[in-house]
């Protein structure tokens, strides 16, 4: 995997065959970029070190639901993981198909339950007893079958950041394995749900693989276990949370997962199903900022940039590290800033003491910031959200446009 998908070319920085430089002065910043390369070589990448297991790949839409880069997976043959009715509305936009798409969450409405079994999708993955109530009675007024499959929560410790761990017992997340077993019967005795697979997810950016062997072989076990009690368990879906290198993480790689899970699956007859997000999509994105003002302190330096917290949240939510660097190659001497929005919050910031050769006016790009960047953005401060461009080879779309001030006050209205 490249370790970015800027590069420099004789002084000049690119993506793809399009000068960065360009973007910005054509579209403007704050502006998240992608680039359909890295993600075309991602996903075909993932899915020749699968080539084994032969997995439904379901990109997890909320690590990047802009329909355009949708589409792109879907159309290299990507199923999704879905977690709202609004994300099951963005895969029908971006035409994906909604029989290769599972439905997570813990909070599933009667009203997304029934947009999703008037879809045949493939799966829900069910976290509670009372959302299995709720997807027999939507499916039975439906006059409808159900797919389910139970979210297990195999109390495994991701080792990642507490806010994005999702696999302890302390966790909202899934059903705990005794109850599992307990749900699957209760499944098999409602006439309006069909008992389709087994799945858990169990954390993410994920850095080492043992977690995910533990909880492979936790779900393995119960899978035989249901098997005793004439239970067939047809697919097991894995879940995502595959980290990516950020700084000096290292990753397994997609093949040493790949491997892993193959050998906890052993010769069972099981579908696999993985649910990569930022994996897929981390690496193929970045986020273009201009830097306003430098502002030089007794103990502090800082750059104040145009994009802020509510257009790149990772820093301010989870203390993410993300690479920064300067578009403008300056020659004078570097000095350490911490690269700060305009939003009125000490925890609006890209990074702190970044040794760097800026001045007023520079272009910087915020590294790695394909998932959970624009999908995560808000409107805070009154900010109008960034454009989003999808570089191919040397052309550029608007995928979305920059949001006006009309676009924040639509749907408000003041007294009559
Ligand atoms: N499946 C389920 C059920 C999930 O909840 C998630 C992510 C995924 C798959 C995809 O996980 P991934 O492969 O992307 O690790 N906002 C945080 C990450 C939150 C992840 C939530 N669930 C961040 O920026 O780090």
């Amino acid at each position: 995997m490249p370790k970015s998908m800027i590069y420099s070319n004789e002084g000049t920085f690119f993506i793809e065959n399009m000068p960065v430089k360009k973007l910005a002065d054509d579209y403007g910043t704050p502006a998240y970029i992608y680039s359909r390369k890295i993600i075309d070589d991602t996903f075909t990448n993932f899915k020749k070190s699968f080539i084994k297991i032969d997995p439904l790949i379901c990109f997890a839409v909320k690590a990047n639901s802009n329909i355009a880069i949708l589409n792109l997976l879907a159309k290299l043959g990507a199923g999704f993981d879905i977690v709202s009715g609004g994300e099951l509305k963005r895969v029908i936009s971006a035409k994906g198909d909604p029989k290769k798409l599972v439905f997570s969450g813990i909070g599933k409405s009667v009203e997304e339950i029934g947009l999703a079994i008037s879809h045949n999708i493939l799966a829900f993955n069910v976290e509670s007893e009372g959302e299995l109530h709720r997807i027999q009675s939507v499916a039975k007024s439906l006059n409808k079958k159900a797919a389910i499959s139970i979210r297990v929560n195999p109390n495994v410790d991701a080792k990642t950041h507490p806010y994005i761990s999702t696999g302890l017992k302390d966790n909202k997340f899934g059903v705990d394995e005794n109850k599992a077993i307990e749900l699957y019967l209760l499944a098999k005795s409602l006439d309006s749900v069909e008992i389709k697979g087994i799945d858990c997810h169990i954390g993410s950016q994920i850095t080492e693989i043992n977690p995910f062997i533990d909880s492979a072989k936790k779900l393995v076990a119960l899978i035989d276990h249901l098997k005793t009690l004439d239970i067939n368990i047809q697919h097991f879906d894995i879940g995502g949370g595959l980290g990516i290198n950020y700084k000096e993480e290292t990753p397994p790689s997609f093949l040493d997962y790949a491997d892993a899970i193959d050998k906890v699956i052993g010769d069972r007859k099981l579908k696999i199903i993985v649910e990569p997000g930022r994996s897929l999509i981390g690496k193929a994105g970045v986020l273009l900022t201009s830097l306003e003002y430098i502002k030089e302190g007794h103990t502090k330096n800082f750059a104040i940039v145009d994009a802020a917290m509510n257009d790149l949240m990772r820093p301010s939510l989870y203390d993410a590290y993300h690479e920064i660097i300067n578009i403008n190659n300056n020659q004078f001497a570097k000095k350490e800033y911490d690269i700060v929005g305009p939003v009125c919050e000490t925890g609006d910031f890209f990074g702190k003491n970044r040794s760097l050769s800026i001045k007023n006016e520079d272009l910087l790009a915020v590294l790695d910031t394909g998932a959970y960047g624009m999908s995560m953005s808000s409107n805070y401060n009154s900010r109008p959200r960034a454009i989003e461009i999808l570089v191919d080879n040397e052309k550029a779309h608007v995928i979305r446009e920059r949001e006006t001030f009309e676009h924040l006050i639509s749907g408000e209205s003041i007294l009559p």
